[in-house]
């Protein structure tokens, strides 16, 4: 099969696309899936580059989101059958441990995602447990479908489990023109929230003002916090997605009203950031730090997408082949939305 892969770390003239041995079969839950996307996220930058720690062996596939067309099943899978459209649930995990027997696979100390410690998305066959295989929310296209997994699924554990957002509430978004931020508006809109956004391009502003946006600051020119507050009557806002961190950190929590939430699943721009402790307690605030979600969260999300009909953003879509040319694009943080890879015809 075609595949890009990495053979060493490094920038994007490491990704080589290449012709590379079709997965097969290894246990009776396992299924193979034909892929028609992938989806490109922040941590496929990361692991190119080998800045994760991870150990991850060479020569590899990256990639954590896809679909496809499920074409091998192993003996003892129910949930799919050959020819059935799938996307996938990125993470899986030892099914043995105190987590993974609660679906917590996502806290499993040997979580492995897809891309990360398992080939991943870039190549036209992938095999991921069966149980990882999910119906594509009706009328979404394989591009769509590989586009949101990752992404809502962080989000949704973010703002619908964790910070409990309710209809009306004031939301402040870090960062619009990423995959996580662009999800988040997307699930706060529906949920009836009033989103205020920042980002570092005018015309990003405007994009997620057509997307529903409330208000949008520019984060270069101004301080987002006092413009928040301005916004708000210097009430501040309920919640604050910021997958950001770096200098944005302390502003986030800044922005917070007296029993604010602050949701964090990244730290685009730095991880050591300073906190002034006193603002946490004095004001009642909750941190909630997450990453990625369960099956029952994947589930609720799935119903939630056929409900609303909503679709994932979509930035720009490469053929698998010009995956740097895609890589390339989210370093630069040029994109609004998802970052897609078409795979085959
Ligand atoms: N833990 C998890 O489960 C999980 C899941 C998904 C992602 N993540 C992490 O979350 C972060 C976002 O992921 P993603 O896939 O959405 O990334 P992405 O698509 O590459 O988006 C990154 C965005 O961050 C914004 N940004 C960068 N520097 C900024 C700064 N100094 N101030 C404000 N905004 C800044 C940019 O927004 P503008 O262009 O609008 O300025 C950019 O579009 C990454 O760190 C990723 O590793 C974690
Ligand atoms: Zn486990």
């Amino acid at each position: 099969m075609r595949a890009v892969r990495i053979h060493e770390f490094g920038g994007v003239e490491k990704l080589r696309y290449e012709e590379v041995e079709e997965p097969k079969i290894s246990f009776s839950t396992e299924a193979v899936v034909q892929l028609k996307a992938a989806a490109l996220n922040r941590i496929d930058l990361l692991n190119r580059a080998g800045l994760t720690g991870m150990e991850v062996a060479l020569p590899h596939i990256l990639g954590a989101d896809g679909a496809g067309i499920v074409v091998e099943i192993g003996a003892q899978v129910s949930n799919v059958k050959k020819g059935d459209a799938v996307c996938l649930f990125p993470p899986s995990g030892c099914g043995q441990c105190e987590f993974c027997l609660t679906d917590r696979d996502f806290m499993c100390v040997h979580l492995r995602v897809l891309g990360e410690r398992l080939n991943g998305t870039y190549a036209e066959y992938v095999k991921v447990p069966a149980r990882n295989c999910f119906p594509i929310p009706p009328e979404l296209s394989f591009e769509e479908a590989a586009a949101f997994p990752l992404v809502f699924i962080t989000v949704w554990r973010m703002l619908i489990t964790n910070a409990q957002l309710k209809p009306g509430e004031l939301v402040l978004i870090l960062g619009i023109g990423g995959g996580v931020a662009t999800a988040a508006l997307q699930v706060a809109k529906q949920i009836g929230a009033h989103v205020i956004v920042t980002s570092g391009s005018d015309e990003k502003l405007d994009l997620a003002k057509n997307w529903g946006a409330d208000h949008g600051i520019n984060y270069r020119r101004s301080d987002f916090t006092k413009e928040a507050r301005a916004l708000t009557a210097k009430r501040g806002v309920d919640v604050v997605v910021d997958c950001v961190a770096g200098e944005s950190w302390a502003k986030s929590l800044a922005s917070l009203a007296k029993g604010g939430r602050l949701v964090t699943c990244g730290a685009t721009a730095g991880a050591d950031a300073q906190t002034d402790i006193r603002r946490i307690f004095w004001n009642h605030l909750k941190i909630f730090g997450s990453t990625l979600g369960s099956r029952e969260e994947f589930c609720q999300l799935l119903s939630f997408m056929r409900a609303s009909q909503i679709r994932p953003i979509i930035d720009q879509v490469f053929p698998l082949e010009e995956t740097a040319s895609a890589h390339r694009r989210l370093e630069e943080g040029k994109q609004f939305g998802k970052v897609v890879l078409q795979i085959g015809e």
